[in-house]
């Protein structure tokens, strides 16, 4: 069978950890119809006027998967997020984050292994914001809604279920935003009661920063609204060893769109010193979504025989070798194991 995929590289790191990945996905002789789609952000409004072009939303529509590198969104003004619009046009509803420790990695922790869900569509992320030119007062305003909130959750509870997972942790502030996070909440702790085979507690935000890099391996599965969800996201790719390596997907109930958690990274852009680590993760969890486990599992182990062996790591996990590099190699143990 042929897997039709739509591919956005995306700009800065993305074009080149796409490569790399591309690379590695070849060498696991699934087959692959690519979609590929450049023309996101920056790039669409160049060529469409448009940075989300409707061609882009109708292809993950019409395929029901997409592999995505990063979108820059410029600072203070500019367009919109391309990356929060995509989500929201596909209602892709759950952002799934994986966060594992890996072998012969020296992080602070070599037990960690959290999956951060994060509400995907709502919260403050909802896009209601304005500034008042008289008063000189801007506002930002959260809306969280029962039926965001239940679907969330419930897809959190039974991932956690489906993978063997024992805990959900509901990260939240309900003492101060009573009704917002305080709904989430309330809704969260009615929704635990029908997984009784799950054990469940929750956290006040900021005591939940604390509690992850003091003892991380007290937790296991967090669900959370957009921002906090965005925020302890990379606070936890910072426990095993940061952006390059933490793989993320979006879900909803029609497609899903597989990206790494990590932006555009306009540091080190086109000088092959991006870590292509979090997108083939993100791929092999893209393997899983389309049945081919198989290779899924090819690829997990070849990612961790690779850091366990260490010779071909790239700089920000402590290594010198270049992105096409590492991919080179990796390649060679998934073709080894496929
Ligand atoms: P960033 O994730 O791009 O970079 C943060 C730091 O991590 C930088 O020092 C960067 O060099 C490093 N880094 C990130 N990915 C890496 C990799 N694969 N290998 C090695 N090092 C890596 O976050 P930043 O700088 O806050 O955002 C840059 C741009 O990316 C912004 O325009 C932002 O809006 C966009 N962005 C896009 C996302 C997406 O497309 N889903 C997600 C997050 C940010
Ligand atoms: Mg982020």
């Amino acid at each position: 069978m042929t897997h039709r995929v739509t591919i956005l590289p995306g700009d800065g790191i993305g074009p080149e950890v796409m490569e790399a990945t591309l690379h590695v996905l070849d060498a696991t002789g699934v087959s692959f119809e690519w979609d590929r789609h450049e023309s996101l952000g920056a790039a669409g409004l160049e060529e469409y006027d448009n940075a989300l072009p409707d061609h882009i939303l109708d292809s993950v529509r019409e395929n029901g998967v997409a592999l995505k590198g990063p979108v820059t969104t410029p600072v203070g003004t500019g367009f919109r997020s391309v990356n929060v619009e995509l989500r929201q046009r596909l209602d892709l509803y759950a952002n799934v984050r994986p966060c594992r420790s890996l072998p012969g990695l020296d992080t602070p922790f070599d037990n960690v292994d959290l999956i951060i869900f994060r509400e995907n569509t709502e919260g403050l992320y909802a896009g209601i914001e304005d500034y008042d030119e008289k008063s000189e007062v801007a506002e930002a305003i959260a809306r969280v809604s029962r039926k965001g909130s239940e679907r969330i959750i419930r897809f959190c509870f039974d991932y956690a279920r489906k993978n063997g997972r024992k805990l959900v942790t509901l990260a939240h502030k309900a003492n101060i935003l009573k009704q917002t996070s305080g709904m989430f909440l309330s809704i969260g702790e009615n929704i635990a009661k029908e997984y009784d085979d799950l054990a469940f507690n929750d956290r006040i935000i900021d005591n939940m920063c604390m509690q992850l890099v003091a003892r991380p391996d007290e937790y296991d599965c967090i669900v959370t609204t957009n921002l906090f969800g965005d925020i302890l996201s990379d606070l936890a790719a910072g426990l095993v060893g940061g952006l390059g390596v933490v793989a993320g997907a979006n879900f909803g109930d029609d497609c899903a769109v597989f990206e790494a958690v990590h932006g555009s990274a306009p540091d080190i852009a086109g000088q092959q010193l991006a870590n292509p680590t979090a997108l083939i993760r993100t791929a092999a969890m893209m393997l899983e979504h389309l049945g081919e486990q198989t290779a899924a599992s090819a690829v997990a182990e070849a990612v961790e025989d690779a850091y366990r062996n260490g010779n071909t790591l790239t700089p920000d996990v402590g290594g010198s070798a270049s992105t096409m590099e590492f991919a080179e190699d990796l390649a060679q143990r998934v073709a080894e194991r496929t």
